[in-house]
C-alpha cells in the first residue's frame, strides 16, 4: 500500500496531523503581533522541554546549524577543544571546531561503545582543553553517553561542555541546569515531532562568559542578537514562520504528555524493541542496554542476509523505512528509530513486518517470537 509510509529512520520522524495542518496555513508576517504571541509560547515551552531556566534560541537551520551556532560563538583560533567521538556526529563537532581554527584532540571509541569517564579524566589532565564537545545519543551507532557523569567531570576541570542533544532531547532525560551541561543543542525533526528546518540552542552563564571572549562571533547565529530577540518575542531575521507555528502545536502536545512521560515512553519502546531483536536471534550493535540510545537501535543483520535486502523488503512490502548504517557501517547494520511521534501500535506493526521480511529472506526463527518479546516489553 502506498501513501502510508512509516518513517522509522532517526529523522525526519513522523509528524502528527495537527502539527502538519498548522504548518499548511497561510504564512503570517514575522513582525506581526500574531506571530509574536506564537513565539512567546514557543520560547516558554522550549524552556520546559529543555528543562532549563535559560533562554532557548530558535534558528532556521538543521541540527548542524545549531552545532555551528555553538562553536562559532565560542572558539577563537588556537583554542584547545577536546572532541569525544562515538561516531559520525562526534566527528562533526571536531570538523566544525577545526573550521574555526581550534587545536583539537579526540577521544574516539569503536562503533557501539561509549566514552569512559576514567579515560576522560586522564585526557583532561593531559590536554587541558578550553571546551569539550560530546554527543548524548550518537545516531550513527545508537550508543548513548552518560552525559551527567561526563559533564560533571568536565565542569570539575573548569572546561566548558558543549552537548549534541539532537536525538536525545525529548527521547531521554537531559537536564542542562542539573547536569553541568553548559551548551545544549537540538533539532526539530527528531523528538520534537515537527518537520525538519528548525534548530535549538541553550547556553548558561559560564558559556556566555566564553562567548564574550569570542573575537569573531557568527553573524547569522549570533547569540546576543538571538537573546535580544527572545526578550522581545521575535527573531533577528525572517524565520520559517510556518514551521514555528507547527512547532508550537507540537510543543503543547509534549507539554500535555509531560517530558518525563515522554522520556519514559521512549525508553519503554527502545528496550522492548531491543528485546524483540534479541528474540529474533539478531545482534545489537550496542550490547549493553544501559549504553543504548532510546531514540535509535542499530541491528546487525543475520548471516547471509543483506541490509539492502532487509530495507528493500520492509519498504516494498510494508512501506516501512528503516535507515542504513553510515560511513563504515553502511550495509553492516540497519537502524530503527523510535523517536518522537511513535506509539505502541507503530512498533507492533514494525516488528511484525520485520519478522515477515526476515522470513521471506530466509532467516529462521520461531514465528511471533519478536512480537511476543516486544509485547512483554510494552506492558
Ligand atoms: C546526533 C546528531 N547530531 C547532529 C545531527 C545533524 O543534524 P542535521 O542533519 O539536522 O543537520 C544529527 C542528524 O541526524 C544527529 O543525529
Amino acid at each position: 500500500m502506498k501513501d502510508k509510509t512509516f518513517l522509522m529512520i532517526p529523522g525526519p520522524t513522523p509528524v502528527p496531523e495537527s502539527v502538519m495542518l498548522e504548518t499548511a496555513r497561510h504564512p503570517i508576517g514575522h513582525r506581526s503581533s500574531e506571530f509574536s504571541a506564537i513565539l512567546k509560547e514557543v520560547y516558554e515551552n522550549l524552556k520546559y522541554v529543555f528543562q532549563t531556566k535559560n533562554d532557548v534560541f530558535v534558528f532556521t537551520a538543521s541540527g548542524t546549524g545549531a552545532m555551528c551556532a555553538a562553536l562559532e560563538n565560542l572558539v577563537n583560533p588556537g583554542d584547545k577543544v577536546l572532541c569525544l567521538s562515538m561516531g559520525n556526529f562526534g566527528e562533526r563537532w571536531a570538523k566544525i571546531a577545526e573550521s574555526r581554527g581550534a587545536v583539537i584532540e579526540k577521544i574516539k571509541v569503536d562503533a557501539g561503545q561509549v566514552i569512559d569517564a576514567q579515560v576522560l579524566q586522564e585526557k583532561l589532565a593531559q590536554f587541558n582543553p578550553k571546551i569539550v564537545t560530546l554527543t548524548h545519543s550518537e545516531t550513527s551507532t545508537g550508543a548513548a553517553n552518560d552525559v551527567k557523569t561526563l559533564c560533571s567531570i568536565i565542569r570539575k576541570h573548569g572546561c566548558l561542555s558543549v552537548v549534541d542533544g539532537v536525538t536525545s532531547v525529548c527521547a531521554m532525560p537531559c537536564k542542562p541546569d542539573d547536569w553541568d551541561i553548559d551548551v545544549l543543542i537540538s533539532g526539530s525533526q527528531k523528538g520534537f515531532m515537527a518537520p525538519p528546518g528548525l534548530a535549538f540552542l541553550t547556553a548558561n552563564e559560564r558559556a556566555w562568559k566564553v562567548y564574550e571572549q569570542c573575537e569573531h562571533p557568527s553573524f547569522y547565529f549570533d547569540w546576543a542578537a538571538h537573546k535580544k530577540a527572545v526578550a522581545d518575542d521575535t527573531t533577528p531575521f525572517t524565520p520559517a514562520v510556518n514551521l514555528i507555528a507547527g512547532l508550537n502545536v507540537a510543543l503543547k502536545m509534549i507539554k500535555d504528555e509531560g517530558i518525563d512521560n515522554m522520556n519514559a515512553r521512549h525508553k519503554k519502546h527502545a528496550m522492548a524493541l531491543r528485546a524483540a531483536i534479541r528474540a529474533l536471534g539478531l545482534q545489537l550493535l550496542v550490547k549493553d542496554d544501559s549504553n543504548a540510545s532510546c531514540a535509535i537501535t542499530s541491528i546487525v543483520p543475520p548471516e547471509g542476509i543483506s541490509v539492502p535486502d532487509i530495507r528493500k523488503t520492509l519498504k516494498n512490502d510494508y512501506d516501512i523505512v528503516v535507515a542504513n548504517g553510515q560511513g563504515q557501517l553502511q550495509d553492516k547494520i540497519f537502524r530503527m528509530g523510535t523517536l518522537g511521534f511513535v506509539c505502541d501500535r507503530d512498533l507492533i506493526g514494525a516488528v511484525g513486518a520485520l519478522e515477515a521480511s526476515l522470513q521471506k529472506l530466509g532467516h529462521r526463527f520461531e514465528t511471533g517470537a519478536g512480537v511476543q518479546a516486544l509485547l512483554k516489553g510494552l506492558q
